[in-house]
Order: C-alpha cells, then sequence, then structure tokens
C-alpha cells in the first residue's frame, strides 16, 4: 500500500460528493444514489480522521453538528435585513407601480416575482468561495450568528460552485440571502412521529424551523429537515449583480438552491396572472406561502428608490387573501381513534376561511387543549396554513364569556365514553382506551365493519378478524383489503380454500351500499336508521364528511349528540386518513337514489360499447336510480356486454345468474 496521504483521492471525492449535492439540491436531480453518496461520505471522513492535516473547512464532511453552545453571539449585518410592505389586490399593486413610474418617470421596468416563502430569513457569508458564517435577521440590524447550526443544512453549500463566467464571486465576500423552511412533507413526517410517540404536535413548519435554529445543540438541529432556497445575492461591488434575475441565475450556477418559479414581468397585468396562477397552485409547493414578493429588477433603480421606514420602495409583499378567521366554539367532543387513543376536537360556527367551510379542528391532545386554555363558548383564531387542515391558532380572552368552564379531559372522557376506562402513559400527551389494547378496538371495529348488517363480508367473523389483526395484516379497515391469499397461507388458521374464499368475499365487497358502509364506520351513535338516513341526505360520503352540524341536525331523527359525534369523527385525522385509504384500496360506496326505473338494479359493463364511453353508460344507468358496479358480484343484475368481452367475466355472470344483455338492451332499458 502508499504511504502518501491520498490527496488526490481526498480532492476527488470532495469534488464528486459536491457535484451530487448541487444536482440534488439546485437542479432536482439526481447523479448517483443517496447509498452511493453516502458510501462515497463515509470514505471520505474515514481518510480525512488518517489525515487531519488534509481537512478542509469546505470539506462536505465539515457539515457535521458540532459541539454545543452556551448563546448565539450577536452580529451587525453590513447590509441591513429589511422588511416588505404588504399589498392585497390590483389596485394596490398598481398604485405601487404608479408611484414607481413618477419616482422614475420616462423610465421602464421590469418586474421580478417569486414565490414567498414561509420560513425564517437567513444571511449567509461566503469568503472567498468558501463558507464561513450565517447570520439570522434578528431586529434587521443585528442577528446572531447560527453558523454551527446552518452548516448541517444539506442545501447550503459548503463552498460555492466554480464556474466559467461566475469567477468574481469566488473572491471576497459574497452574502446569499434566502429562507430556511421545513417542507410540508417532512413537517407532516415529524408530526406523525411525535404523535405515534405520544408527545405533543409542533404547531405549524415556521415556527419548527425558527425554533430549530435557535437550538444551541447543533446535534438537535441536524436531525430535523431544515432546507435553505435563497432569494438574494450581495456582493461589495453592487455592479457585479445587475439584476435580480440575474442573481437568480448566479445563485443556481453557484450551488444554491432558488426557486425555480420566480419570473419577469413588465406590467401589472402579468404580475396579477402570475399572482392569480399561483393562488392555487401554491397548495403544491412544497413549503407553505402566504404570498409571492414583487421586486423592480434593475437594482440599480431598486437603489434608486430608497427605503421608506424599514421597507425599500422598489419591492412589495402581495399577501393572498387572509387564511385565518375567528369564530366561537360550541364544543369540545373526543374521538377515540383505531388506535384507541383520544382526540379532542373542537367544534365551531361554521366559519369560512381561504376558501373552505371550516367548522371544527382537532385539538390533538391535553397538552394542547391546557397550551391554548380554550374553553366551550370561547371565541377563538382559525389559521389556515397553506395545506388544507385548520387549527385552533389563539383564544381571544378578553372576549371569554363569564360563565366559561376549563375543560377537563378525563372528565369529558367519563362523560362521552362511561363504558370505557383510559390512561394516560408516563411521559406521554395522549389518553388511550385502557390496556389498548389498540389492537382490540381495532378488532371490534372490522368485526363490525364486517357484519351481517353493516358490510356482510363472508366469513370474516371474529375468529378470522383476530387472527388477521395478531398476524400484523391488518393496522386498518381498509387494510382487509389488501390481504392477498398469500398472506393468509402464511397463518396456521388458514389452508388454500379458506384463504381464497376470504379474500373473494372482502373483494366482493368494494362496492358498498352507502348506507352499510357508513354503519361500518362504527361512528358512535349511528345505527342503522341513522346511517339510511344520512346517506339519503348526503348521497355520498365525501358530502357527509363536510356537512355541518346544522345540516345534520336538520335531519329528522338527529340531534345534537349524534350531529357532534359525527362532525368528531370525520374531524379525526386518523379518520381523515383511513377514508383516504378506503378510496386508494378501491372501496367506493355507491348511493342508490330512491327514484328511476333502474331502482335496485346493479349493471357492470364489459369489452367497448359503440355509443358511449364506459363512464357515460355508468353516469346514465345511476340517473335513473340504477348502481354501476366495477366488477360481477352476487347482487349483479345485468352485465352489459361489449365487444372483446372476456370469457371469465361470461362465466361469472353465468355463476350468479346476472342477466348477460347487449348495448342495443341497454339503450333500451335506459330509454
Ligand atoms: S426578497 C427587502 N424573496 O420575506 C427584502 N423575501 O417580508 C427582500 N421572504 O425578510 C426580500 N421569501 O425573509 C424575498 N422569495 C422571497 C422571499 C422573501 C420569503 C421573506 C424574507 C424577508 C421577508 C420580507
Amino acid at each position: 500500500m502508499t504511504q502518501h496521504p491520498p490527496k488526490e483521492r481526498i480532492e476527488q471525492l470532495r469534488h464528486l460528493i459536491n457535484d451530487y449535492r448541487y444536482h440534488y439540491h439546485v437542479l432536482d436531480e439526481s447523479t448517483m444514489s443517496e447509498a452511493a453518496a453516502d458510501s462515497l461520505k463515509h470514505e471520505l471522513s474515514q481518510l480525512e480522521e488518517q489525515y487531519p492535516e488534509l481537512v478542509t473547512p469546505d470539506s462536505p464532511t465539515q457539515r457535521v453538528a458540532g459541539v454545543a453552545l452556551d448563546k448565539f453571539e450577536k452580529v451587525t449585518h453590513i447590509y441591513p435585513m429589511l422588511s416588505l410592505n404588504d399589498v392585497f389586490d390590483r389596485s394596490e399593486v398598481q398604485a405601487w407601480v404608479t408611484r414607481i413610474d413618477k419616482l422614475l418617470p420616462g423610465r421602464t421596468h421590469e418586474f421580478f416575482c417569486d414565490i414567498k416563502m414561509d420560513g425564517l430569513a437567513c444571511a449567509l457569508i461566503y469568503r472567498d468561495g468558501v463558507f464561513v458564517r450565517a447570520v439570522t435577521r434578528g431586529n434587521g440590524q443585528i442577528g446572531e450568528d447560527v453558523t454551527v447550526n446552518v452548516r448541517t443544512i444539506p442545501s447550503v453549500p459548503m463552498n460555492l460552485r466554480t464556474v466559467k463566467g461566475y469567477e468574481a464571486f469566488l473572491t471576497g465576500r459574497t452574502e446569499v440571502r434566502g429562507e430556511i423552511v421545513i417542507f410540508k412533507k417532512d413537517f407532516d413526517a415529524l408530526n406523525a412521529a411525535q404523535k405515534a410517540a405520544g408527545k405533543p404536535l409542533y404547531a405549524n413548519p415556521r415556527n419548527l424551523a425558527a425554533g430549530t435554529i435557535r437550538q444551541l445543540d447543533p446535534e438537535q438541529v441536524a436531525s430535523r429537515p431544515l432546507t435553505f432556497r435563497a432569494y438574494n445575492l450581495i456582493r461589495e461591488d453592487a455592479a457585479d449583480v445587475p439584476t435580480n434575475s440575474y442573481a437568480y441565475e448566479t445563485l443556481r450556477a453557484l450551488g444554491v438552491a432558488a426557486n425555480q418559479q420566480a419570473s419577469v414581468f413588465t406590467s401589472v397585468d402579468d404580475i396579477m396572472t402570475f399572482v392569480d396562477e399561483w393562488a392555487d397552485k401554491r397548495q403544491q409547493l412544497p413549503f407553505n406561502t402566504d404570498g409571492l414578493v414583487v421586486k423592480v429588477n434593475d437594482r440599480q433603480l431598486f437603489e434608486e428608490l430608497g427605503i421608506v421606514g424599514k421597507a425599500p420602495r422598489a419591492a412589495v409583499a402581495y399577501k393572498y387573501p387572509a387564511e385565518e378567521a375567528t369564530t366561537v366554539v360550541k364544543d369540545i367532543v373526543i374521538s377515540i381513534g383505531r388506535t384507541g387513543a383520544a382526540t379532542p376536537v373542537a367544534v365551531f360556527d361554521p366559519v369560512h376561511v381561504a376558501g373552505t367551510t371550516v367548522q371544527h379542528a382537532s385539538l390533538h391532545n391535553a397538552d394542547e387543549i391546557a397550551r391554548l386554555d380554550i374553553r366551550i363558548g370561547d371565541t377563538v383564531v382559525i389559521f389556515k396554513a397553506g395545506d388544507i387542515i385548520p387549527q385552533v391558532q389563539n383564544v381571544i380572552t378578553d372576549l371569554r364569556p363569564s360563565d366559561s368552564k376549563p375543560f377537563y379531559f378525563e372528565e369529558a372522557l367519563q362523560h362521552q365514553y362511561p363504558e370505557l376506562t383510559f390512561e394516560r402513559p408516563e411521559g406521554e400527551a395522549v389518553y388511550r382506551v385502557q390496556g389498548s389494547s389498540s389492537d382490540l378496538i381495532l378488532k371490534r371495529s372490522i368485526e363490525y365493519y364486517a357484519s351481517r348488517g353493516a358490510l356482510d363480508i363472508d366469513t370474516l367473523g371474529e375468529k378470522n378478524v383476530n387472527a388477521l389483526v395478531d398476524a400484523g395484516l391488518v393496522k386498518d379497515l381498509a387494510d382487509i383489503y389488501t390481504v392477498t391469499v398469500d398472506d393468509l397461507m402464511k397463518i396456521d388458521r388458514f389452508a388454500n380454500i379458506s384463504a381464497k374464499k376470504l379474500v373473494a368475499a372482502i373483494g366482493e365487497k368494494k362496492t358498498p351500499a352507502l348506507e352499510k358502509f357508513i354503519l361500518g364506520l362504527g361512528i358512535r351513535h349511528v345505527g342503522t336508521q341513522t346511517a339510511i338516513d344520512l346517506a339519503t341526505a348526503f348521497e355520498s360520503v365525501d358530502a357527509l364528511a363536510v356537512a355541518t352540524i346544522d345540516q345534520l341536525e336538520a335531519i329528522d331523527g338527529i340531534g345534537t349528540v349524534v350531529a357532534e359525534s359525527i362532525v368528531a369523527w370525520f374531524s379525526d385525522p386518523d379518520n381523515e386518513a383511513l377514508l383516504k385509504k378506503f378510496v386508494s384500496v378501491g372501496v367506493t360506496p355507491h348511493y342508490q337514489r330512491k327514484t328511476g326505473k333502474l331502482i335496485g338494479k346493479a349493471f357492470v359493463i364489459t369489452g367497448t360499447l359503440e355509443t358511449m364511453s364506459r363512464d357515460q353508460a355508468a353516469e346514465r344507468i345511476r340517473n335513473l336510480g340504477g348502481t354501476f358496479q366495477s366488477s360481477i358480484a352476487k347482487d349483479t343484475d345485468y352485465l352489459v356486454a361489449g365487444s372483446n368481452v372476456g370469457a371469465s367475466k361470461l362465466t361469472k355472470a353465468k355463476q350468479y345468474g346476472t342477466a348477460v344483455i347487449s348495448e342495443a338492451d341497454l339503450e333500451e332499458l335506459l330509454g
């Protein structure tokens, strides 16, 4: 073996790892698998351990969390970090542009628009292309040195890339400004883990990102999924960066991620088109946003326009309509999820927030209730983040009625579920049904779902249910639809025939009658008649899921207790997830209208039809009260055979006594 320090190998490894990082974070593409990249990083850190004299501060290994700090040092920003004035509609954008026109008469302007990220601002300082310091915004003049923490963020490059044409940025001081965010999916995963561990949930990605950066222990920071996106590039010589669009282009070339959505426009009309385009599409962005940033593109003009107060005249933040609203808490009910966890849900007077009506929100757990000090009768601020799930932001205690009483969780459990006992395991925030046998609850709920009055699934009785759950094959109601014959064969209880029989029996019940499905969900206080009434009134699970208490109470026979129980069930995040899962495994409850000449008739179409599409046929059948099924079951009345019909379908039809009819026959039935 050679005894020479493997300088060349180390340099090659660094280059390759940096290149991987650049492609991944800036270009959103992958040059090798994560595992391969990890393996190279491992080799590099071993070499550096062996040859410490070859370690450089910008080596990818230097991202590792350093020692914990006592406090952060204060740092004065060379260029203050300004804030932005808000504009809310077209007329305010127009007024802003008119003001600029007045101040700079006779000059045309380009406007640079980007998504406004909802995170915390941070300045990264590079010296001769090497990352040396990160500073928070602080009060705009003085921030805190959070270098050790920011080092752990994978999308922050430890050195700027060397690219032809951009060499100037690798000498002297280059400041990169941007936002540190936590992606929505990462945040949801973190909260799911918190919940599973019975720990309190984080309020929103921005607070979590801000709290994380202020952590004194970089190890903690490294474990949180922070992402950096740049929006500004500053050089001592302002001429290095003539426009904001050039700043973005340069940032990407240097290996710093900047939003790809950012664009240049020349008129208010075009700015507003961009505003409208992102009004809805922003929900699909990986991070939360409440608006856009619009800046004069030319940086010389930007400077000339100057600063008023703490904000530059040359930029504004366009804010989308408020995602907050106030309402009154009518009740707090507790929903018992499939794991036996008790989730409190606040029920409100329905209120419109960011395009939808909100009438309930999960309060997550007893700790969250204590933190909010929320009481029935309180006026609360409802907040809807970029995503769909509304949350209680805070209580307006000044509006608290004099007779309000605090919410006592254990008392409420006792009141709502007198037959159950609950426990709150040491160190957990969540109450669970005692012995929680979360398995026990699951078993009983599957049994109920499969029982005769509900889905009526053949052979899925107590013993088989117990076996499925005990084997870990089924973790919620929807899972029964994913069980295969092979899965079952691994359980002692099943032989080939019994396994096939059970799988077929479950598969047959993928299009249950809506009222049976509603009943099968096991919503407290919803029995057979109520399930039928609900199906008749709402005609779909989706409509029922967003029903208001008032709408429910308007149905004969449904009172407050039942209405609240229904609302609580549909607002439990576990149940929302369960309903989505039913859809994804292909369960589509159907509602049979009570009018029309095809009432009670179920159709399956096979092969290709000449005069209408399958969807059109389905719609026409449904309009006449018939039901449309995706596959033949015992209750199928007609199999409509188009051209190219498979033999197996016909055999099945024969077996079930289903009438096989032609497309012409169908036309006649549809009249
Ligand atoms: S440009 C003069 N672009 O919004 C400040 N800022 O309200 C010019 N922000 O402190 C900033 N996304 O932390 C800009 N695409 C974006 C942004 C953005 C988020 C934040 C930034 C700034 C605050 C201004």
